[in-house]
Order: C-alpha cells, then sequence, then structure tokens
C-alpha cells in the first residue's frame, strides 16, 4: 500500500468512528473492543491498530460490534484434570455467539497438584495475578473463568474478584471412577487407602500397580469430595456458576451443555453490567459456609474462601465459623468423609438438592449470577426425589458441621481439624509429642524401626506453613509410621502448620497460626511435651509453662526465611498466614468492610 493510500483509508477509516473514539480522553465506560485501549496518546489510533491486527486474524466489523465475552482457557498438558478444555472452550463460544456476543479466549497459568512443586498453592497467588491482570488489560464485557483443579477456582475468584468486571465461573468436572477387582476406586481418597494399604505390607508391589491403572478413569477433577469438588460446589454456592453448574462430571454431555448455557449467560451479565461485586456479599460468602460445612468440604475450602472474601473486603472470623459448624450438620454422603462420588451426587440432584435441604440456613435473597436469588433458582430447580447421596437434616452423616476450629495457647490464632473425617477415639486426647523439625525431617525419620512412637503419641511437624516450606503444602496428612502401620494402627493424632489435601482423612489438626517459621509456639514443641487435643472443647494446648516457651525461643530463635530475588522473594515477603487466606497482603481489599459471617 502507497503512503497516500493508507492515510486516506486512516481518513475513511476515522470517519466511521465516534468523537470519543477519536478522542484522546475514552469514556471509562467504552465496551467491547473500544474497551482499555493500549496506551499510545492518541486513542483513535489505538483502536485503529487493535482493529487492524484483529480484521488480521480474519474478524469482521459485524462480529468486532458486539459484547466481548472472554474465556480463561487453563488447558494444559500438564493438567489432565483440565483435559476437556477444548470441548468446553468450545460448547462456551456456541453459547456466546448464540447469545450475540464474541467470544475471546486466552490462556493463564494452570496448575495441577502432582505437576507443580514445590506445591500448587505456592502458585495460586500468581495465577491469581495473571487472572487479574489479563481481565484487566484485555478488552472483554464479561469472562468466563474456565477452572477445576483444586487452586485453579480460587486464583480465578481471587482474581476476578479484584479486576470485578461480570465474571462466571465454568468447572471442568469431575472424572469418573475406575474399579479394582470389583472394587470402586477413585482419586484420591482410595489413593490414600490403598497406599496406606501398601505401606502396611498388605497389598504388594504388583496390586498396587494394578490400582494405579485404576484411580483416574478420566479426564477431570478428583471423584471425592476434595479441594476440587469442595471448590466446584462453593462455586455454585457463592452464586458464581449456572445452576446445577458444580456436579456434572467432566466426560458427560451435562458438562458441555453447562459449558454453552455458562456462555449464554455470560452474554446477558455482559448486557446487565452485572460486575462479581453484586454476587460476592457478605450473604454470599456466608451461604458458601453453610455449604463448606454441610459437604464436609476441604479444609482447603476455609484458606481459599478467606483469601476470596479478603478481595471483597471482608475477614473471616473463625469462632463464628465454628458457631455456625455446630448447627451445620454434614449432609452429603462423599468420601472421604462417606462412602460416595462426584458422580453419584451428580445424579441425585447436585447442589439443588444440598440446597433446598439447607434452605433454612441459606440467604435466599444472595443474587446470582442468573441475576436470580439464589432461593428463586431453589424454587426453579424443582421438588426432590429419592435418593441416598444427600441426607435430609434429620439424619445427617454427621451432626456438626465437617471442620471444626480450635484455639489454645498451641494456636493462638487458630487451627483447624476435619472431625467428619477423624476417628471419634481420638477427638479428647492427651499424648507424648514426637517432634519432626521439617518435612525433610519427616521423610527421613518416620519409617525407621527405631523411630520412639506409639499409636498414643501426637506426632508434631513444624515447618510447612506458607512461609516455611515455602507454600503450605499439603504435607500435614502425615504418614503413620511403618511400624505402626505393620502393626495395624489406621489413626494418630498429627498437628502441624500445613494443609492437607482435601482427599485425606485422620485425626489431624491443620492451620497452625501462627506458622514455626514466624516463631509461633509450634517451633517450640519438644520431643516428650505433653499435648492435649479437646475436639469438644475446642482446644489444642501445649501443656507446657509460658516461661519454659520463652526460655526455649530465647535459647534457639527462629530465623524467618528470605529469598534473594524473582516470585520466591516476593512470596516470603508478603504471604499472608492461613486466617488471612495465604493471600499476599498487597492484593487483599484496600478497604476491609468487616468479619463475616455475623453470627
Ligand atoms: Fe486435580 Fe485432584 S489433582 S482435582
Amino acid at each position: 500500500m502507497t503512503r497516500q493510500t493508507l492515510d486516506s483509508s486512516i481518513v475513511a477509516y476515522a470517519s466511521t468512528m465516534n468523537e470519543s473514539e477519536k478522542s484522546n480522553d475514552p469514556t471509562p465506560a467504552a465496551t467491547g473492543m473500544k474497551k482499555g485501549l493500549t496506551s499510545y496518546g492518541d486513542a483513535g489510533f489505538s483502536l485503529f491498530l487493535r482493529k487492524a491486527f484483529i480484521k488480521g486474524a480474519g474478524f469482521t466489523d459485524s462480529a468486532l460490534d458486539r459484547p466481548v465475552i472472554g474465556i480463561a482457557n487453563t488447558g494444559s498438558a500438564y493438567n489432565p484434570c483440565h483435559g476437556n478444555m477444548p470441548q468446553l472452550i468450545e460448547a462456551v463460544k456456541r453459547g456466546i455467539m448464540l447469545a450475540g456476543g464474541l467470544p475471546m479466549d486466552f490462556p493463564t497459568i494452570s496448575l495441577h497438584e502432582s505437576f507443580a512443586a514445590p506445591t500448587s498453592m505456592y502458585l495460586r497467588n500468581l495465577m491469581s495475578i495473571d487472572t487479574e491482570e489479563m481481565i484487566r488489560a484485555q478488552p472483554m464485557d464479561a469472562v468466563v473463568l474456565i477452572g477445576g483443579c483444586d487452586k485453579t477456582v480460587p486464583a480465578q475468584l481471587m482474581g476476578a474478584a479484584s479486576a470485578n468486571i461480570p465474571s462466571i465461573v465454568l468447572i471442568t468436572g469431575s472424572m469418573l471412577t475406575g474399579s479394582h477387582r470389583s472394587e470402586r476406586v477413585g482419586a484420591c481418597t482410595d489413593c490414600r487407602r490403598y497406599w496406606g494399604k501398601y505401606r502396611a505390607d498388605e497389598v504388594d508391589a504388583d496390586e498396587i500397580a494394578e490400582v494405579n491403572n485404576q484411580l483416574v478413569a478420566s479426564v477431570g477433577t478428583c471423584s471425592v469430595m476434595g479441594t476440587a469438588s469442595t471448590m466446584a460446589c462453593i462455586a455454585e454456592a457463592l452464586g458464581m456458576t449456572v445452576p446445577g453448574g458444580a456436579s456434572p462430571p467432566a466426560v458427560t454431555a451435562d458438562r458441555i451443555r453447562v459449558a454453552e448455557e455458562t456462555g449464554t449467560l455470560a452474554v446477558k451479565m455482559a448486557h446487565e453490567r452485572l460486575t462479581i461485586d453484586k454476587v460476592l456479599t457478605a450473604k454470599a460468602f456466608e451461604n458458601a459456609m453453610r455449604v463448606l460445612l454441610a459437604i464436609g468440604g476441604s479444609t482447603n475450602g476455609i484458606v481459599h474462601l478467606t483469601a476470596i472474601a479478603g478481595r471483597m473486603g471482608f475477614d473471616i472470623d473463625l469462632k463464628a465459623l465454628d458457631r455456625m459448624g455446630r448447627d451445620t450438620p454434614v449432609l452429603l454422603d462423599l468420601k472421604p468423609s462417606g462412602q460416595h462420588y462426584m458422580e453419584d451426587f451428580h445424579h441425585a440432584g447436585g447442589m439443588a438438592t444440598l440446597l433446598r435441604e439447607l434452605k433454612p440456613l441459606l440467604h435466599l435473597d444472595a443474587m446470582t449470577v442468573s441475576s436470580r436469588t439464589l432461593g428463586e433458582e431453589i424454587e426453579a430447580a424443582g421438588p426432590g426425589f429419592k435418593q441416598d447421596v444427600i441426607r435430609p437434616r434429620d439424619n445427617p452423616i454427621y451432626p456438626q458441621g465437617g471442620i471444626a476450629v480450635l484455639q489454645g495457647n498451641l494456636a493462638p490464632g487458630g487451627a483447624i481439624i476435619k472431625q467428619s473425617a477423624a476417628d471419634p477415639k481420638l477427638m479428647e486426647h492427651e499424648g507424648r509429642a514426637v517432634v519432626f523439625e521439617n518435612a525433610a525431617d519427616l521423610a527421613t525419620r518416620i519409617d525407621r524401626d527405631d523411630l520412639d512412637v506409639t499409636a498414643d503419641d501426637i506426632i508434631v511437624l513444624k515447618n510447612i506453613g506458607p512461609k516455611g516450606a515455602p507454600g503450605m503444602p499439603e504435607a500435614g496428612y502425615i504418614p503413620i509410621p511403618k511400624k505402626l502401620a505393620r502393626a495395624g494402627v489406621k489413626d494418630i493424632v498429627r498437628i502441624s502448620d500445613g494443609r492437607m489435601s482435601g482427599t485425606a482423612f485422620g485425626t489431624i489438626v491443620l492451620h497452625v497460626v501462627p506458622e514455626s517459621a514466624m516463631g509461633g509456639p509450634l517451633a517450640y514443641v519438644q520431643n516428650g511435651d505433653r499435648i492435649r487435643l479437646s475436639v469438644a472443647n475446642r482446644e489444642i494446648a501445649l501443656l507446657v509453662g509460658d516461661e519454659e516457651l520463652a526460655r526455649r525461643a530465647t535459647e534457639k530463635p527462629v530465623v524467618i526465611p528470605t529469598a534473594d530475588r524473582g516470585y520466591r522473594k516476593l512470596f516470603l515477603q508478603t504471604v499472608t498466614q492461613a486466617d488471612q487466606g495465604v493471600d499476599f497482603d498487597f492484593l487483599r481489599a484496600a478497604e476491609m468492610l468487616g468479619a463475616i459471617p455475623k453470627l
């Protein structure tokens, strides 16, 4: 093209723009492709250039005139839990185009539990920053967040909460269950159960290899009520998915239809400017907490909900959450607290059945992405039917919420225990501490025959908190020492400042705040100290005097971990403790609005 022809085409194009497009001061209410122009000092030129590039990709003016719906694509060869991403994106795009929008998918970081070192939690905040900044940077009127594996949904909700545009979550869906010698198995409660049997010499190397082939029977997220399933249910309880969006398995037509509906709804949300702050309200978070407790959800759910709420300006009051737990029974009969799997939950009606049962305990006027309230969505789902996966409130599988909050001199800032997946005989227990200084120390000594440990002892693991490991890995599921496992011991009290997988089970105290790497009392526990756990009294006590603890702190003060450069430096300098969601301090809301739940 000659210079003269180019100049005349610019003039012709500029004449099609309205005044605000030509201005260097574009209106902040700009939508679609006109939104968030790149800064060249000339807004008209910025839009001209943007259109030139997208037309180079084959788009017509007609396409560019529509509401733009971003689709956060978290597909990755490293993430089998998102293995259906291509089909989901195709269906979301179909839904968007049926509703007259323009779909624009874009990549973000993807995190899978087994392929992220040192732990996916170390990278959750990085994914949230990626999500937030890509939503801010690119022109879109609404965004569909496709996530599933444990940290992805929280990271996306955290990022979208901070970006505050119309946002809707699409869950990838759970995997199918497999079969080992006629026994139904699924990741990852059965992974841990069979690995425990292998460690106890109850199954041999050939059989454990056979089991390995069956645990993950398809793409999709873990098939029990682990963290991924918990976050899927929480996302729906928050009002952030289409109704029924939590439970369809990854490879089903139901899941694909949910994807199409999600795309269609995103266009409606863009037209209505239904920004995420209208959905993620205090009432929505309280509904999500009820659901977390009633599903016997993953303890990780508390950390993630705290982080998401922190982005919206809410602190989580752990004592009030514990009070909420006392009148919220566990209704969902899924592993690890019960016996079923996610596909059974879906066949039993999914979240509609659960929410109908919880109705008296919920804020029914909380807004959802459909522009209808949660109560209206429950009504729209119709009556229930006979099933045996979601119990009525007068016949729960556990009388209280799955998670209890503990306090005491060992955890001044709180700790938690998943009581619904613990041995009832150990809920009131005093024992002798058997201490491991860090994860490496544990790996070296836990299986030694000369380890001085009995089934009545309490195993303490230090330095697996947010700064300690770093990233607060799921190493809180401390294995039963081999010599005890061989003797038939199935559970023992364990305490740490780390997390555990939502698929795990046992009498395990987690999230001790402050963590040992910050000089919390956990740092000064020694072999032979007495520790008392009383879940009835919500107590975790180190039976050592304050003076003695002060002496130990002076004698061997804790050195808080640091790093010289990079993401690790940012992480160690700014990560908060478990009671603030392990988010970075500078990512929380600038203005805090108060504590929830209000009980
Ligand atoms: Fe992805 Fe369990 S590993 S959900």
